[in-house]
């Protein structure tokens, strides 16, 4: 998601920053920006769109020496991708970017206007450098000012901050996001969010951790633990290859992309519930007015996560719901009507069968809503309303945290209808929201499991298929789990509905047929285990995920035991990604970019 840079020295701090940016641009975004301080005067540059618009804009600013200097590329979660939400945001005499979400900004920000200060933004981030100033008026000490302002904060963040009353000074903070130090031989520092700005300016870097905070000068560099102890820097060589450098040390994106699960789910879920309810400032409820029917449609991993919303919606939401491939869809004259609201599904926002079934809906006079994760996409463009699932960009073809996310958003929005309409209690509500809250503790990749899938998939590499199964809302994790599995091992998966076995796909059960079997605790555990020892008893060989130890499996893999079967949903997604994982690296595949698949397919 969002990128920092910072640069204390001599150099040609402009080039500095900019190509720290451009290095950043992997992580997406839809603005950016610096600001430099030189001889007590500020420089500041902002633009919408590519790093191209921000170089036009500095084109004739040049440095003269000594300087500090701050950017930042924004992916836009509170407020519109504009130049005034654009980080570096102005207090009187500082600015500052973070990435992150202040959970506490909304207090934070009332506090201050009662005070009379006055936001430009609608960011979480401005509250930062106005709480700092408030801070420094009364400590008139710019460090303890700043301090001070950590210690208020509430939520994720990496934040660099510069401000006139230290002018040779760049201030510090890190919890839940990435933030490291470089410093180069000349005593120059330079800060980034990951690895790769620094790679070619500096051999050794310092990764911050969680709690830390402090500043770096011409002649010092301060670090401070979160309980205010002073400590010192460890810096390790760094990596000078660029491509693993975006890794962050994984093997491959989608490998990093699974593990990023639990920490792009906090920020799908970030500011969006509050005790009782489920909060969509994007939304407006008349969306949902006059509706009879929510028809979901979209393409591959993004249809699976639509056809967990329509297990979600019917239980929950209690209202009619229907899903659609895009691709069937849009050549069978479907029968359109206005009481249906038309939700399409995307990661890219530029599918081209699902955003012409968009078209269509729109054309048919429907409301519409699309759920994606690329702001100003085509569809996000177009759709009446937009909910943004924050995954952060999606290299690996084969698509994980965009499928997490999905599943988060809408279990969110299901809760959301489910107020509108009055069909659950307000306990219910709360209920799930607190099971929500649980979600990335359930998503977090431990090296007990990984390992575990590592051995075990070393007998999953040849047989005659794979069978994935599972009852209700396991049945499209199968569809996902087996999707998964050949598009990145090429070898034949299908999902099923555990019951519909025994109707015909168990005639090929022998010990060559591989299955794949989603045993929920909480979610009809006693039917789907009888489908499984149907299989059994035709000697199946059988992989069971499941909390319950199961003695008629080949092989079992252990989830933790959940309060609710949407956790044990998750803790069976990071298996069923996992296993696919470690067959197609034991079967020599290139991972990231299977054969014959594109990442965004905007052809029909
Ligand atoms: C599978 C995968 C694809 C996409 C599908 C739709 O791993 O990534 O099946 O889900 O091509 O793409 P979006 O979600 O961008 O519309």
């Amino acid at each position: 998601m969002c990128g920092i840079v910072g640069y204390l020295g001599k150099k040609n701090i402009k080039e500095i920053l900019l190509s720290g940016l451009k290095e950043l641009e992997y992580r997406g975004y839809d603005s950016a920006g610096i600001a430099v301080l030189e001889d007590g005067n500020f420089s500041i540059y902002k633009a919408v769109g590519k790093l191209v618009n921000l170089e036009e804009k500095t084109k004739d600013y040049e440095s003269h020496g000594f300087a500090v200097g701050i950017g930042h590329t924004r992916w836009a979660t509170h407020g519109k991708p504009t130049e005034l939400n654009a980080h570096p945001h102005l207090g009187e005499s500082s600015y500052v970017v973070h990435n992150g979400i202040i959970e506490n900004y909304a207090q934070l920000k009332k506090e201050l206007q009662d005070k009379g200060v006055v936001f430009l933004s609608q960011t979480d981030t401005e509250v930062i450098v106005h709480q700092f100033e408030k801070n420094l008026k009364l400590l008139k000490n710019s460090f303890d000012a700043f301090s001070k302002t950590v210690g208020e904060l509430q939520g994720a963040y990496a934040i660099l901050l510069v401000t006139k009353s230290e002018p040779d000074t760049i201030f510090f903070a890190k919890q839940g996001s990435p933030m490291l130090i470089g410093v180069d031989e000349q005593n120059d520092s330079y800060f980034a969010s990951s690895d790769t700005p620094l790679i070619g300016q500096c051999n050794s870097v310092n990764y911050f951790e969680d709690g830390d905070f402090g500043y770096v000068t011409p002649k010092k560099l301060m670090i401070f633990s979160a309980n205010g102890t002073q400590r010192d820097a460890k810096f390790v060589p760094l990596s000078q290859n660029k491509l693993s450098a975006q890794k962050d040390g994984f093997r491959f994106f989608m490998e990093k992309e699974i593990y990023e699960q639990s920490s792009v789910i906090s920020d799908t879920l970030m500011g969006r519930l509050s005790e009782s309810e489920v909060i969509f400032e994007e939304l407006n409820e008349n969306l949902f007015y006059g509706i009879s029917e929510i028809k979901f449609c979209a393409c591959g991993t993004s249809y699976h996560s639509a056809m967990s919303a329509f297990y979600l919606f019917e239980r929950y939401a209690k209202v009619k719901t229907s899903l659609e491939v895009a691709s069937e869809f849009r050549y069978r004259n479907p029968i359109m009507s206005k009481d249906t609201l038309f939700v399409v599904i995307s990661q890219s926002g530029e599918t081209a069968d699902t955003l012409e079934t968009l078209k269509m809906a729109k054309k048919a006079g429907l409301k519409t809503l699309v759920i994606c994760n690329v702001d100003n996409s085509s569809m996000v463009r177009l759709a009446d309303a937009a909910i943004l699932t924050r995954a952060g960009i999606e290299k690996g073809v084969a698509s994980t945290k965009a499928f997490a996310t999905q599943v988060t958003v809408f279990w969110m929005l299901s809760l959301y209808v489910a107020k509108i309409r009055n069909s659950l209690s307000g306990t219910d509500i709360a209920n799930q929201i607190a099971l929500l809250r649980e979600v990335p503790k359930h998503t977090k990749v431990t090296e007990v499991l990984h390992e575990k899938m590592k051995r075990l998939s070393k007998r999953y590499l040849h047989g005659h298929g794979f069978f994935f199964i599972g009852r209700d809302i396991f049945y499209p994790l199968a569809l996902e789990g087996a999707l998964k599995l050949k598009e990145i091992s090429y070898l034949h998966a299908e999902g099923y509905p555990a019951g519909e076995m025994k109707h015909g796909p168990i005639a090929l059960a022998d010990p060559e047929l591989f299955t794949i079997a989603l045993l929920p605790q909480h979610l009809h555990y006693e039917k789907t285990k009888s489908n499984v020892e149907e299989l059994s008893a035709r000697d199946s060989t059988i992989c069971v995920i499941s909390s319950e130890e199961f003695d008629k499996a080949d092989d079992f893999v252990q989830i933790s035991s959940c309060k609710h079967y949407m956790l044990e949903f998750y803790e069976m997604m990071i298996v069923v990604q996992l296993l696919s994982l470690e067959i197609s690296v034991r079967l020599g595949n290139d991972v990231d970019m299977p054969r014959n698949l594109a990442k965004s397919v905007t052809v029909e």
